[in-house]
């Protein structure tokens, strides 16, 4: 699914690239397009078409662009490209968005922060993704007193924090065992909840360190010292907005994929939106699309491998390659489509034997 802005061109080279490696990983591919946001609007008169929908469920995972911009920004909240993309998600119960902020090597003088900060962080922010404010009722326009407002509700059920805190317990048992949960209980009820939650299935998981901050000062130590982080579970728009954060460590929203996962099918995308400042001009950063193709073989087809192929791929080209959002002295300056085609050579060059082997 292309969608808007920048949506079809970081897209098209992530397909590129899933296309070159399906083959040596022994993956026979089926591929089908659809429509999605602002495109779909305009097309077919809906921003998440029944045939979109029905296609993504007999899919077992989605490659997904990006949605919304100017064209769409007025209108109604219930015709936004933006809800196609929520409605997608809440569809297909993805309730857990995993989203991996690594600095690559090749990246570490990219960033706005000093290398010394950044270098070797590697965290993983869980966000819930079908629940919290962005779904709760009631919602909308009020009027108290004769005096017009807006309101939206944030809801969280205990089954809602429960299957995506255990995510985070899971994810940690394989990486470094550390949890970080990310609330505002100090203020916020749903909070509480959510927290003493955590606190108890941290029993569950004796090899996990499980730790608590609030969301504000969580804010501030992801700028002042990422490396403390491992893996971050957090609620629905806190996840959306310190992942946002947490993606200037690497050097640009341009490097972060995600995955969404939970129900029958995943959907892979970049956390960035559809960049209508450079949309259309072939300078957008196509590695959050590529390294979302990595992310479909781990979770998807159960392929690790190659998605460190990819990564190292990845980081190789980065060592001398670079679109002008993250541009340093001495680098080669290349557009989108040229980054996708030096990333397939890097890929050629560096076939994994095991994975080769087998096709
Ligand atoms: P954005 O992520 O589109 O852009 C923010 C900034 O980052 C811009 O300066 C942009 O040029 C830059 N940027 C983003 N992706 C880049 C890339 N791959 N390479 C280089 N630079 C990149 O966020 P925004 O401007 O706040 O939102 C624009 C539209 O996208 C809005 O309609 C918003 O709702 C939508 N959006 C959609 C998604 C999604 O589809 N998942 C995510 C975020 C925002
Ligand atoms: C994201 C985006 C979306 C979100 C918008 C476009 C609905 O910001 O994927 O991070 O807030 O989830
Ligand atoms: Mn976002």
């Amino acid at each position: 699914m292309n969608g808007d802005g920048i949506g079809p061109e970081v897209t098209r080279q992530g397909l590129k690239v899933l296309k070159a490696v399906a083959p040596v990983a022994g993956i026979t591919l089926e591929t089908d397009e659809a429509l999605i946001g602002g495109d779909a609007y305009d097309k077919a008169g809906s921003f998440l078409p029944d045939e979109t929908l029905e296609k993504s469920r007999q899919s077992d995972a989605i490659l997904f662009g990006a949605v919304g911009g100017p064209k769409w920004a007025n209108l109604d909240h219930t015709i936004k490209p933006e809800g196609g993309l929520l409605r997608l998600r809440k569809e297909l119960d993805l309730y857990a968005n995993l989203r991996p902020a690594r600095v690559f090597d090749a990246l570490v003088d990219a960033s706005t922060l000093k290398r010394e900060v950044v270098e070797g962080t590697d965290m993983m922010v869980i966000r819930e993704l079908t629940g919290g404010i962005y779904f709760g009722e009631p919602r909308g326009a009020i009027e108290v007193d004769g005096r017009k407002g807006a309101r939206n509700t944030m809801i969280y059920m205990e089954y809602e924090i429960e299957r995506v805190v255990r995510m985070g317990f899971e994810m940690a048992l394989k990486r470094r065992n550390k949890l970080t949960s990310i609330d505002k209980s100090n203020v916020l009820e749903v909070s509480k909840l959510w927290r003493s939650i955590a606190d108890r299935l941290a029993p569950e998981y004796p090899d996990v360190k499980l730790n608590h901050l609030y969301v504000d000062a969580a804010a501030m130590e992801i700028i002042r010292d990422p490396r403390q982080f491992d893996t971050i579970v957090t609620g629905n728009m806190f996840g959306d907005i310190i992942s946002d954060e947490a993606s200037m460590l690497t050097g640009s929203i341009g490097m972060l994929p995600s995955a969404s996962i939970g129900g029958e099918v995943a959907l892979y995308e970049p956390i960035h939106g559809s960049a209508p400042d450079i949309a259309g001009q072939d300078k957008a950063n196509p590695m959050a699309s590529i390294l979302s193709v990595g992310m479909m073989f781990r979770y998807t087809f159960g392929m690790p491998a190659i998605d460190e192929w990819i990564q190292t791929a990845v980081n190789k080209v980065l060592m001398n390659n670079r679109t002008p959002e993250i541009q340093e002295k001495g680098k080669n300056l290349v557009g989108c489509e040229q980054m996708g085609d030096l990333i397939l050579e890097a890929l050629e060059a560096s076939k994994p034997v095991a994975v080769a082997g087998r096709a």
